[in-house]
Formats: structure tokens, C-alpha cells, sequence
């Protein structure tokens, strides 16, 4: 089968097929993934609490992303493969620049992923320039939990909307082919997934979005007690990792996850 690339995922949110993406971390789970179905494998600096047992993602390195992107693409042959950029990766444009050629030349990832508006409207042009893809992601920036103080659910009144919404065409005009929207309400999200051309992945951000995204060991039961309220324990629902995998594939593209108990409306 081809490579799934920033024009697959946009082609199938014309055709309004759902795309699917799990986080990964590991070859292992690449290949379970990929045969599950997955198009999109990210490689999240959420490596930070769920390998490391830190309390945010604010400690990861950028080693750390170089070594976990390359041992997911090794073993990926169709899916796109996304690293994030971890915390200050991508402050001014050159550091940006430096971290994609290793997240992309040693690590192997297709795409790279930021958090943040359209104060990152120039580096991503940069970037993009160079023949870099970027995702951009907006609502929850885990990342900022220091200065938001938690992680909250974002974009709750008409000015926040109205930022998120600024921020998202800033970032498309910049040059992102694709948006994570984390903890939006689902209105926002349905809203803007029609409005932008670029497809938006959502988490904890309601059914209205082009794909979902969940962190795997959420939604493989692994992290009990600590999962967030719009996640779901797939492996209890359907008894072994592979027909959780298929079964949150199957969910993602009928639309029926996430439902109105993982949802903010
Ligand atoms: O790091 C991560 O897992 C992420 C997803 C939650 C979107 O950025
Ligand atoms: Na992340």
C-alpha cells in the first residue's frame, strides 16, 4: 500500500473519511498499529508521563524524540509518522529548523508537530519552505500548563473561540497541513474543521472533527485512574490490544467515538 502523506489526509477529509491516529512510541506497537489501521502514528513528547513517569511534558529532550520517532518509523512503512517538538525546540525559527532536521534526518518522521498560534506563523512558513510538513496544535497546549495553570478545557467563551479560530487560519495560511485540537468544546471544533481546508485531528474536542487522536496507553487501560475524562479504555471494551486497536479504528471512522460521555458540548 502508498505512504500516507499530507495529501492523503486531505483528499480523505474531502471525502469525509475520518482519519485515525493513535500516539507511539515503540517499534513494536508501530507494527500493531499500522496493521490495525492507523494513518497517522505521533510520536508525542506525552512520552515525558506515560514512559517517563514525569509529571508533564515540559522535561522532554529533544533526544529523547529523535530516539522514539526513529525506533516507530523503522517499523512503519505506510503510516505518516508525526514528532512532536518538545518544549523551546522551536522558540525562534532556527532552533525550530535544527530540531526538524534531527526529528526528520535521524528520527525519520514525515511531519513535525508545535503548539502554539500565530506567534508561529513565521516558523512554520520557514519550515514549510524548506520542505518541512507541520501539524499545528491549538486548544490545550500541554506544553503551557505552567502558565494555564492546569489543563483546562480551552475556547469556552466567544473570545477564546475567536483566538483559537485566528490562530488556526494564521497557522494554515503560514503553511500547516494539518491542526490537533486538544479540549475544545465540540461546537468549536465541528465549526472550524468546516472552515479550514486542512484537516483537524480533535482530542477531547467532540465527533465534528476530520480524525481523533488518543494517547495509547490511555486508551489501552494502561494508566489506571490517570486517564483524562474524554478518553476511553478501548482493551476493556474489546478484550486484547489488537481488537482494541481495530475496534478504536472502527469507532473513529462511524463516527461513534468519542461519544457524548467523552465530550464537551
Ligand atoms: O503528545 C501527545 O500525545 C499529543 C497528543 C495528545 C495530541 O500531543
Ligand atoms: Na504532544
Amino acid at each position: 500500500a502508498e505512504r500516507i502523506t499530507s495529501t492523503t489526509l486531505a483528499a480523505m477529509k474531502r471525502r469525509r473519511d475520518a482519519i485515525a491516529c493513535l500516539t507511539c512510541y515503540d517499534a513494536a506497537f508501530a507494527g500493531l498499529l499500522e496493521s490495525a489501521g492507523l494513518e497517522v502514528l505521533l510520536v508525542g513528547d506525552s512520552l515525558g508521563m506515560v514512559l517517563q513517569g514525569q509529571p508533564t511534558t515540559v522535561p522532554v529532550k529533544l533526544e529523547h524524540m529523535v530516539y522514539h520517532s526513529a525506533c516507530v518509523s523503522r517499523a512503519a512503512a505506510r503510516s505518516l509518522v508525526i514528532a512532536d517538538m518538545p518544549f523551546l525546540s522551536y522558540a525562534t525559527a532556527d532552533r525550530a529548523l535544527a530540531a526538524a532536521e534531527r526529528l526528520m534526518g535521524d528520527g525519520g518522521a514525515a511531519m513535525v508537530k508545535l503548539e502554539g498560534g500565530g506567534e508561529l506563523a513565521q516558523t512554520v512558513a520557514r519550515l514549510t519552505r524548506f520542505g518541512v510538513p507541520v501539524c499545528a496544535h491549538l486548544g490545550l497546549l500541554p506544553q503551557s500548563v505552567h502558565r494555564l495553570g492546569g489543563y483546562r478545557y480551552q475556547g469556552r467563551d466567544d473570545a477564546g473561540a475567536a483566538r483559537i479560530r485566528a490562530d488556526a487560519l494564521a497557522l494554515q495560511d503560514a503553511g500547516a497541513s494539518l491542526l490537533v485540537l486538544e479540549c475544545v468544546p465540540a461546537a468549536l471544533a465541528q465549526a472550524l474543521a468546516g472552515e479550514l481546508d486542512m484537516p483537524v485531528i480533535g482530542i477531547g474536542a467532540g465527533s465534528g472533527c476530520d480524525g481523533q487522536v488518543l494517547v495509547l496507553h490511555d486508551m489501552l487501560g494502561l494508566l489506571p485512574g490517570r486517564s483524562p475524562t474524554f478518553s476511553k479504555d478501548f482493551a476493556a471494551a474489546y478484550g486484547s490490544v489488537a481488537a482494541a486497536l481495530a475496534g478504536y479504528v472502527a469507532e473513529v471512522k462511524e463516527r461513534s467515538f468519542p461519544g457524548p460521555g467523552h465530550t464537551l458540548y
